[in-house]
């Protein structure tokens, strides 16, 4: 791409090698630190902390394991389907597809989407955006998989990634939004972060998502409190990263994992409960607060939907559903749609 363009699009290209390029924005955003977010969220009446600061090292490792839990029907589930999709998308592709990921997601899954392109195409690209991670080790094994298979990361927001693809070229993007990270949304997010993805999509673009379904209280309950306690690991570690990158001093023996399912809003909430009073000191936030026994950390929802929510979600957000995937339990969905011009 012309440097000119890239200058007015304002992101500098980085080349690792021939197949392997990142694009990253030359204006630094003013995101908050996580200093600055930790002071607000922990003040509140109802403290919280954003489900996004799990994911330091250990909260990755730890999610990773989390995929492989029996109880944790999701990645399985979402695998099966997309590994029927093999037979089923690409009545869907008429046209050279390039697969964009929001998230630089499992390379299991990554593999499988790129196994169908690469069945009906002679050259194949890969687009992660991601804000972090996006050139992880996966790459490397992916060039290697693939003879064929160009791959350039956009290190940014799902929002402005996507955008910068909509003024890049004219080549389809099938854009992939796997794992039911979609869940983790509140309603109005996600309903923002769908009418993000329409605006940005041309003619033949395709979204593709997974998304997890309501289902039996205790099944979803089990996924979230899993026997080998990982969950509650992945939960606790956030004050583990606290401690570490903020000189605080949380016990961590003093809180509990709590997760449940609250069938009204058919969410998993999830919790850091105090086990008893305390006070805990974060230096480079500013910050020293108290707990009350039983005090309520709350750290993630994950929403599930029925599939009619979902027709309503896509139908105000002005997208046409092509198909609606499930696996035979109707325990997940894949949802293929288009933009509606
Ligand atoms: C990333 N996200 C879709 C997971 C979920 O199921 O909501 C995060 C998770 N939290 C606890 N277990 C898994």
């Amino acid at each position: 791409m012309h440097s000119t363009i890239l200058q007015e699009l304002g992101y500098n290209l980085h080349e690792v090698n021939p197949r392997l390029h990142y694009f990253k924005p030359n204006t630094s955003k003013t995101e908050k630190t996580f200093a600055e977010e930790i002071s607000y969220s922990l003040t509140q009446n109802s403290k919280f902390i954003h489900p996004k600061f799990f994911y330091d090292q250990t909260g990755s490792r730890l999610f990773e394991q989390i995929c492989h839990l029996p109880e944790y029907y999701l990645t399985r589930t979402e695998i099966s389907i997309l590994q029927f999709l093999k037979n089923e998308l690409p009545q869907f592709l008429d046209k050279s597809y390039r697969l964009v990921e929001l998230g630089s997601g499992s390379s299991t899954k990554t593999k499988l989407l790129l196994d169908i392109l690469h069945d009906l195409q002679e050259r194949v690209e890969y687009f992660p955006i991601d804000i972090s991670d996006i050139l992880k080790e996966g790459s490397q094994s992916l060039l290697e998989s693939y003879e064929n298979l160009h791959i350039t990361g956009i290190i940014d927001t799902y929002e402005g990634g996507l955008k910068f693809i909509k003024s890049f070229d004219d080549t389809p993007n099938l854009i992939a939004f796997l794992g039911s990270s979609f869940g983790n949304f509140e309603y109005d997010d996600s309903i923002r972060f769908l009418h993000d993805v329409n605006s940005t999509m041309k003619q033949s673009d395709l979204f593709l998502a997974g998304i997890d379904l309501v289902k039996d209280k205790k099944i979803l309950e089990d996924a979230y409190n899993d026997s080998l306690g990982v969950t509650a690991q992945f939960n606790l570690n956030v004050l583990q990263r606290i401690n570490n990158e903020l000189d605080a001093n949380f016990d961590i023996d003093k809180f509990y994992h709590k997760a449940e399912f609250n069938e009204k809003e058919n969410r998993i909430e999830m919790y850091l409960r105090s086990k008893e009073v305390q006070s805990v000191n974060i230096p480079k936030a500013n910050l020293s607060i108290d707990f009350v026994k039983d005090e309520l950390i709350h750290t993630e929802h994950s929403h599930k939907y029925t599939v009619s929510q979902i027709e309503n979600m896509m139908d105000a957000t002005n997208f046409e559903i092509k198909k609606i995937w499930q696996d035979p339990c109707q325990n997940y969905s894949m949802v293929l749609a288009s933009k509606i011009f």
